[in-house]
């Protein structure tokens, strides 16, 4: 069986959700980004040729578990929670969670104004788990709308169907600038760090991504796809 196992092979597999501009997205029929970006010198430093799976982004943890992908590299924060079911690597960007609203809406200027309201997240993530899980004192909660893309959120938020969106700060952003009527709400109200996953006890390939962030942390390499992604 010499040659037929997944060690052996040539090819390192990443898996992502691509709906989540600027760390991945689809551009005609490529997927591009600041996690695609790292994900390239992460094969070149194994000298192996990347792969990238678009899946959902509730199937990532299952596939890096089973062994269908190599690693994830989907903006993904890094939860106490994540960790029972994946390794997680050092983390590579501090981001929080913010308020999408309509532009005359001011009204909601916290997550407690989210209270009763029609709230839209993107299935499966650190937003959903707050939106769902929100009770207050008083027993209020938020009524969660989930949509596969925070895209579509956006765009029904832009359309009236819903009152807010809870999405992660930089890809919110890059969405409210492709909707009219829509703002970005001040008022982060949940700070995160993402980082990349891989099977749990692959200290292997963990070792060599870690290794792969602190050198282009080191090297400017990260200040530079900064820029160009995030535009500072
Ligand atoms: N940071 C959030 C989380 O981990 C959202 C990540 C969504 N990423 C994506 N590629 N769609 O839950």
């Amino acid at each position: 069986f010499v040659g037929c196992g997944k060690q052996d092979s040539n090819v390192i597999v990443m898996g992502t959700n691509p709906t989540f501009p600027p760390f991945e997205d689809i551009q005609g029929d490529e997927i591009v980004g600041f996690d695609v970006e790292i994900s390239k010198l992460v094969a070149e430093k194994l000298g192996k040729e990347l792969k990238i799976e678009d899946m959902e982004f509730g199937q990532l943890l299952g596939a890096a578990s089973s062994g269908k992908i190599d690693f994830i590299a989907a903006g993904m924060t890094a939860t106490e929670d994540r960790a029972k079911q994946v390794d997680f690597s050092v983390p590579y960007f501090e981001s929080k969670q913010v308020i999408i609203v309509a532009e005359d809406n001011d009204s909601i200027t916290q997550a407690e104004d989210l209270e009763g309201k029609k709230v839209g997240v993107q299935l499966g993530t650190t937003g959903d788990l707050f939106v769902s899980g929100y009770e207050s004192d008083a027993g209020a909660t938020i009524d969660v709308v989930q949509f596969d893309k925070g895209a579509m959120a956006v765009a029904d938020l832009s359309i009236g169907k819903i009152d807010a969106v809870v999405l992660d700060e930089e890809p919110a952003k890059k969405i409210v600038a492709n909707y009219k009527g829509v703002k970005l709400v001040e008022a982060p109200f949940i700070e995160e760090v993402y980082a990349i996953a891989v099977k749990k006890g692959n200290a292997e390939l963990l070792n060599t991504i870690n290794e792969v962030l602190n050198e282009i942390q080191e090297n400017g390499t990260y200040d530079a796809l900064y820029a160009e992604y995030f535009g500072v």
